[in-house]
């Protein structure tokens, strides 16, 4: 049996690695051990109880207002006690926290082999997203087993020289885990009206704080002021650079419902009930245009083209007007509207999970991959 350490830190990783970590807890020959960093602590706990993940070991490193190197710094004490204590054979994260950088270097340096699940998302901007593209592009030197999402994630990777043997195409995991909660997902509540349109937004991004998150609370201003059957629904990200701008600008507005982060169910549940979502969310992205939902995307950049490229997600920035505009005209038009939402989902087809197992099981126990479960190998 081989043991394998799956490493998740915030709400994203927890809901794109449960599908994983249940596939691999169900596999004999595996010993499947879930480590929480707990960089996120409230939004972590609402993904692990929803999925029915327990822990093994949990380093609770959240403190609040945290900076970027306090966190780095404290998670690679903690990880390298960890990794020498448990020895595991091989060590798993998702995505391009500081989390994963952590996780990454900290196995990098037990000489652990590292599987990077979400592999080869690039903008090509260390800046953008901050710092995420750093974290990913560094994570990817590390790497043992290149997980990627799609065709072009994949090809990315080969154009940086990453050997095309340790690169696999699997799809994403998000869309397993919004199969898993997509049919039962209940009614969000949250006193919504059912006679009128609703607004989905969520907002977290470092590079939007200060003035563009001001621009973007202008527009969804106007977009309330201009359109009176219609309601806005934000769940407030507990980072306080964004808790309390949003709740000075938004608290008591008309129409307007500020709620706490919702638990993902009731999330799915959210976007289900949407017209239009507006985010600067990668996992949002992704999800809602297998649930047919338009989103525009509130950034200049993002590592997930294949979304824009097919017309199910819009990039508009985060300049008021063309935010405004790009709503309305969504609001207005039904042609516009019936054009992004399609039901498309560029991101995988729910089997994201098994794949990633397979390629395991062949390199870890010797086991030849099914051929249901064979990769498409990158162009
Ligand atoms: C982090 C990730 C980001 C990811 C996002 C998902 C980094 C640098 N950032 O951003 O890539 O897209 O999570 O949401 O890895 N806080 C709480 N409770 C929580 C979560 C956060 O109180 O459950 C507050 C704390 O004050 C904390 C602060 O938010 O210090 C920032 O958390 P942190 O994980 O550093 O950054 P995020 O903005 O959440
Ligand atoms: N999400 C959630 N509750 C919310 C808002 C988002 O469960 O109130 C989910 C969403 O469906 C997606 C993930 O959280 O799967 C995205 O997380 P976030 O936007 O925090 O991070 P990112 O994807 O940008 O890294």
């Amino acid at each position: 049996m081989k043991k394998i350490i799956c490493t998740i830190g915030t709400r994203p990783e927890a809901i794109k690695m449960a599908p994983l970590i249940r596939a691999l807890q169900a596999d004999p020959g595996f010993d499947c051990r879930v480590l929480a960093t707990a960089q996120h602590r409230q939004m972590l706990d609402q993904v692990l109880d929803i999925f029915g993940i327990v822990p093994d070991i949990d380093l609770d490193i959240m403190q609040p207002g945290q900076t970027l190197s306090g966190l780095t710094g404290r998670l690679l004490i903690r990880l390298e006690e960890v990794l020498a204590r448990e020895k595991p054979d091989a060590v798993i994260a998702q995505g391009d926290t500081t989390t994963v950088l952590a996780t990454a270097l900290a196995a990098f340096h037990e000489r652990i082999p590292f599987g990077h699940v979400e592999a080869g998302l690039r903008t090509g901007d260390l800046d953008s997203p901050f710092p995420e593209e750093m974290n990913r592009v560094v994570a990817s030197q590390l790497t043992r087993w290149h997980f990627a999402p799609t065709g072009l994630a994949a090809n990315r990777l080969l154009a940086e020289g990453h050997d095309g043997a340790r690169v696999h195409v699997t799809g994403n995991t998000v869309i397993d885990a919004l199969h898993h909660v997509a049919a039962t997902a209940p009614d969000p509540g949250l006193g919504l009206d059912p006679a009128r349109r609703m607004l989905l937004v969520t907002l977290h991004r470092r590079e939007n704080f200060g003035a563009p998150l001001l621009r973007i609370c202008d527009a969804l201003a106007a977009l309330m002021r201009d359109n009176p059957d219609v309601q806005m629904v934000l769940p407030v990200h507990h980072n306080p650079n964004v808790r309390e701008v949003i709740r000075a600008r938004f608290d008591g507005a008309e129409r307007v419902i500020l709620c706490e982060p919702l638990d993902y169910a009731a999330f799915v549940g959210a976007m289900q009930r949407a017209t239009l979502i507006l985010s600067d969310s990668g996992g949002v992205q992704e999800e809602a245009p297998a649930l047919g939902k338009p989103v525009l995307v509130l950034r200049d950049t993002t590592e997930r083209p294949e979304a824009v490229m097919e017309g199910v997600t819009r990039l508009v920035g985060t300049a008021t007007e063309t935010i405004r505009a790009a709503a309305q005209e969504l609001l207005d038009d039904p042609s516009a509207y019936a054009a992004m939402a399609r039901h498309h989902s560029p991101y995988g087809d729910g089997a994201a999970a098994g794949r990633i197992l397979a390629v395991l099981r062949r390199d870890l126990l010797g086991v030849a991959i099914p051929v249901s479960d064979r990769v498409q190998m990158a162009a």
